[in-house]
């Protein structure tokens, strides 16, 4: 009798577990899309090439070499501390955000 309790407690965790892995992992990627929306686009553009506003500070354009070139850590340390015109995020943004955040700047870049 308590033996089938706790099996289907048991089955029940590993099914919530299964599901939470499921959901968090997906909200991993479109939160990175989110914070990017919300922090980013108004300099940077939806496509990384740079808004109105974000030219007329000189952000450069995502697709370029310039930026394409520089590693990982480089563009995360852009983010977290700032640059000439380009705002430091560090105090608002965690590292696995930031993180998240050069690897969306990646695949923009690949977009045409
Ligand atoms: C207020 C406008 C503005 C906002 C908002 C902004 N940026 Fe920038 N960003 C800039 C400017 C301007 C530069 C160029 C800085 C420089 O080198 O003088 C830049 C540079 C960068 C670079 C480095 C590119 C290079 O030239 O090496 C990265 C990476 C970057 N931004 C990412 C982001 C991310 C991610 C966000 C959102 C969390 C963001 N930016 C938000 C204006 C902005």
């Amino acid at each position: 009798m308590c033996e089938r309790l706790l099996a289907k407690i048991l089955a029940f965790a590993i099914f919530l577990g299964t599901c939470g892995s499921l959901v968090f992992g997906q909200s991993a990627n479109n939160s990175a899309a989110t914070t990017y929306k919300t922090n980013c686009v108004s300099c940077h553009g939806q496509d990384g090439r740079g808004s109105a506003v974000g030219k007329s500070l000189h952000a450069a354009d995502f697709h370029s070499a310039q930026v394409q070139q520089q590693s990982d850590a480089q563009l995360a340390d852009v983010v977290a501390q700032g640059r000439g015109n380009m705002p430091a995020f560090a105090t608002r943004l965690s590292k696995d955000q930031i993180d998240a955040l050069v690897k969306y700047i990646r695949t923009v870049a690949k977009a045409k």
